[in-house]
């Protein structure tokens, strides 16, 4: 078993919604005192807001529930280095798991972010929020955090799975 679990969020600009899952993630692992057992990032598949804090309604979103993302900055997918360093590379809709294929991630390595909310039969996109109303940012908020826990329960069994 490793030592740490590593877990990459991401999407397409890493400004709306994988900043969020990141937040939301280590704030469940935070609250579970797990934290030095995880190595939990985001990225985006595209350029265009590196070196950004998220944007300004993910930040208050995540606010409202006692989330702090401000430090975060935007970084692009870095096939060189993360395909090695994550063990679970988890794209938020299946633009950006195609893109990550693309970019030459192994297929068995990506589930999409809502596959492991419990409460769906077949996993959707989360959708991208940024053109959108302030609303949107919540309900995406609602959906990573049923998928993050269920992320989070899944580690822990296939955890206990492999020492047993
Ligand atoms: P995200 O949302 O992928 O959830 O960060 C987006 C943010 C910015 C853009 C697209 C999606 N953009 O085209 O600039």
């Amino acid at each position: 078993m490793p030592d740490q679990h590593t877990v990459l969020f991401v999407c397409l600009g890493n400004i709306c919604r994988s900043p969020l899952a990141h937040g939301i993630f280590q704030h469940l692992v935070d609250h579970s005192n797990l934290a030095d057992k995880f190595h939990i990032d985001s990225c985006g598949t595209g350029d265009w807001h590196v070196g950004n804090p998220p944007d300004p309604r993910s930040i208050q979103t995540a606010s409202i529930y006692g989330i702090d993302i401000t430090h975060q900055r935007a970084r692009q997918f870095n096939p060189t280095t993360d395909i090695e360093c994550f063990t679970y590379i988890i794209p938020m809709d299946a633009s950006n798991k195609k893109n990550l294929i693309k970019l030459g991630v192994p297929e068995p390595k990506l589930t999409l972010m809502r596959a492991y909310d419990p409460t769906l039969k077949t996993p959707q996109d989360v959708p991208d929020p940024y053109y959108g109303g302030d609303d949107g940012f919540d309900k995406v908020y609602q959906m990573l955090t049923r998928a993050c826990q269920g992320l989070l329960d899944y580690i822990d069994h296939e955890t206990h799975a492999q020492r047993t």
